[in-house]
């Protein structure tokens, strides 16, 4: 399959690709959600996770995927809860949830978390079921936040599969998200495909593997940043993630991100690393000495660290404090003086 790639702005994208079809039920849903919240008084984070895929045929059965299990924007997602934000979970289908996050199939098999008691009455022949005594108070933890934050409704969730689902669902939902001007949050944290394959050059059925080897020729995504910063939202606080597996890369790449887009934080992270360390890449306030701010390196750079001797015996290679804590905590802190500056 040979075609001739096209360069899409974002306005050629969305005049070109189709919605998905549960996109007005799914951002009256929203809008519903963002009026309760924004009564409350409550600031609202969008928080994106989990990697999108790029279907190869219509009546798709190969697709391209991203890398990302979802434990950066689950993990996050709780740690803003905790922090009284209400939260736009907009996630991979099936990646991890909050909450659920913790009894994940492969490192933690919620079968595993229960016993069957022995019986001791003849009149109640029914076996009953409890919970592992060793694993009570970790449950009791994670059930108390997950009933609390279902009770007050602070959490809306919203699911996609294809590139082409994500960008549509987040143009609407930055859209919604306007009205809280900068009490809003975006914290970008999916894995987004940088390359498409336009519905038009698609193959309607299953493509056939009689030809030999396969050529596909893509299209890039349009970078969607721009116009989510410039026209989508209006003052919301944006956090961007740059992934890198060249950690002489992450710098560079997050800083020219800053410059490109204008937003207010690239948060960088190296791929095998991302659980132990990360840096927030930012333009420093306007300096007022404008003889000195022509020679001043106009970014600052943060580095957050967990220590990687600290690891948690129950799932090895994790370490035992949770990096996203501190990464929330600090986009808060710089999110209340975006507030208090507008
Ligand atoms: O889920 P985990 O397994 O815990 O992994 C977490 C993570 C490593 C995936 C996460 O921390 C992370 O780095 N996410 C961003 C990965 C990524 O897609 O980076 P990128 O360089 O392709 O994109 C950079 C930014 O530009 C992203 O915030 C993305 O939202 C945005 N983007 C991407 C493509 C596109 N067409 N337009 C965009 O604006």
């Amino acid at each position: 399959m040979k075609t001739e790639a096209t360069k899409f702005s974002a306005e050629d994208y969305f005049a070109t690709q189709t919605p998905p079809p549960t996109l007005e039920e799914d951002v009256e849903k929203v809008r519903e959600f963002v009026k309760i919240q924004a009564k409350e008084g409550r600031n609202i984070v969008l928080v994106t996770s989990g990697g999108t895929t790029v279907p190869l045929e219509l009546n798709v059965v190969r697709f391209l995927d991203n890398f990302s299990a979802g434990t950066r924007g689950a993990t996050s997602a709780e740690y803003f809860l905790k922090a009284g934000y209400a939260v736009i979970f907009m996630h991979r289908q099936f990646s991890l949830q909050p909450f659920s996050r913790h009894y994940s199939h492969s490192t933690n098999p919620f079968l595993d978390f229960l016993d069957i008691e022995s019986q001791d009455s003849a009149s109640d022949p029914t076996p009953r079921i409890s919970v592992t005594p060793e694993k009570r108070a970790d449950l009791l933890t994670v059930l108390t936040s997950y009933k609390r934050v279902h009770s007050l409704g602070l959490l809306h969730t919203l699911t996609f599969v294809t590139v082409n689902d994500y960008l549509w669902l987040l143009r609407a939902v930055s859209q919604e998200l306007s009205v809280l001007k900068r009490r809003s949050m975006f914290y970008l944290a999916a894995a987004v495909s940088d390359f498409f394959l336009p519905r038009q050059k698609m193959s309607e059925h299953k493509i056939q593997s009689g030809k030999g080897s396969l050529h596909i020729e893509m299209d890039q995504v349009p970078k969607i940043l721009k116009p989510l910063v410039d026209e989508w939202t209006h003052g919301g606080f944006i956090v961007s993630f740059k992934l890198e597996t060249d950690q002489n890369l992450l710098l560079p790449k997050a800083r020219q991100a800053i410059e490109r887009y204008g937003h207010q934080v690239v948060i960088g992270n190296d791929l095998h690393r991302r659980k132990f360390e990360v840096v927030f890449v930012s333009k420093k306030a306007a300096s007022q000495d404008l003889t000195s701010s022509s020679q001043e390196d106009p970014f600052e750079e943060q580095w957050l660290r967990i220590p990687q001797s600290v690891v948690d015996q129950t799932t090895p290679g994790f370490p035992i404090k949770e990096i996203e804590e501190d990464i929330v905590q600090e986009l808060i802190k710089r999110h209340t003086l975006w507030v208090k500056q507008g």
